[in-house]
């Protein structure tokens, strides 16, 4: 039996490509096939916005599991389809505060490896919370591997360096398989001297295998989170288009393991 391969996305500052790169990476890899579940664990992000589904009052979502008195299992009753095949969604719960929040790191690890979940997908994907909480921990202890989407701005240096070294933590304690898959500098312009010297450096320190290409400032990727698109329908040929599809060929490149096996379409047959 093959698990899923679960991907963290993931920077411990707020406004660096996250929930664009979570969105756009799930629907790139489910219109090529594979059978991908998206889980969005920030409770101010808006993953579901980017497929244009609304979250009613009272429904499921991805933060049931870190209540005090979830059953096991909560997490597949929250899944929802979007309107691209084989792409699956659990919603945020954006009135989630924590304050009865369990401490468990490993919850959500659970959750994702009950037979609902680990049998009918290839890959999730989870989009984060900048905050450094329990949800993000149990993110982090659930994931094979971790992409961090930068901004090549000095200022977002911090927001790096504290997530990595909350992976060295995770991944020398609770999920020793953790992997650092890399970074993907968002809204970049490598025209300006100092985006290439933000890159150069985290290259220095990282290793330039660990450097993806990236993804250029492009407006078309706000508009079609607005429009509740991800960007491959919104405007395929645009800037933003091209980025994340050249970015899920690197990934697919650099790690074997997100090739899948069985595709979405076979489902029926
Ligand atoms: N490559 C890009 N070019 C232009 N705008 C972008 C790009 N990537 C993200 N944005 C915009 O930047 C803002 C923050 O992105 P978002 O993905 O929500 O970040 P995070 O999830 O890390 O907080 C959003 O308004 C988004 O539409
Ligand atoms: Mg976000």
């Amino acid at each position: 039996m093959t698990r899923p391969f679960i991907l963290t996305i993931s920077n411990r500052k707020g406004g660096t490509g996250k929930t664009t790169t979570a969105v756009n990476i799930a629907a790139e890899a489910a219109i090529r096939g594979g059978r991908v579940l998206l889980v969005d664990l920030d409770t101010q992000g808006h993953s579901n916005l980017g497929f244009g589904i609304a979250v009613s009052k009272g429904q499921a979502t991805a933060h049931d599991i870190f209540r005090a008195n979830a059953r096991l299992g909560v997490l597949a009753t929250a899944i929802v389809e979007t309107n691209l095949p084989g792409l699956s969604l659990v919603p945020a719960d954006h009135t989630f505060d924590g304050l009865d929040s369990i401490r468990d790191m490993d919850r959500l690890r659970r959750e994702l490896a009950l037979p609902e979940i680990s049998q009918r997908f290839d890959l999730i994907i989870l989009d984060t919370p900048p905050s450094l909480d329990i949800l993000l921990m149990n993110a982090m202890a659930a994931a094979n591997a971790v992409l961090i989407p930068v901004l090549p701005h000095i200022l977002s240096s911090e927001g790096v360096k504290q997530l990595i070294r909350l992976f060295f933590k995770i991944a020398t304690s609770v999920n020793a398989d953790l992997k650092l898959m890399g970074f993907v500098p968002v809204m970049l312009n490598l025209r300006t001297g100092l985006h290439r010297d933000v890159m150069n450096s985290l290259s220095t320190q990282y290793g330039k295998e660990r450097i993806f290409r990236g993804i250029r400032s492009d407006i078309s990727l706000a508009e079609a989170f607005g429009k509740g698109q991800p960007i491959q329908h919104y405007d395929p040929k645009s800037r933003g288009a091209q980025d994340y599809r050249y970015l899920w060929e690197e990934m697919l490149d650099a790690w074997p393991e997100l090739r899948r096996k069985k595709q979405h379409s076979e489902r029926s047959s």
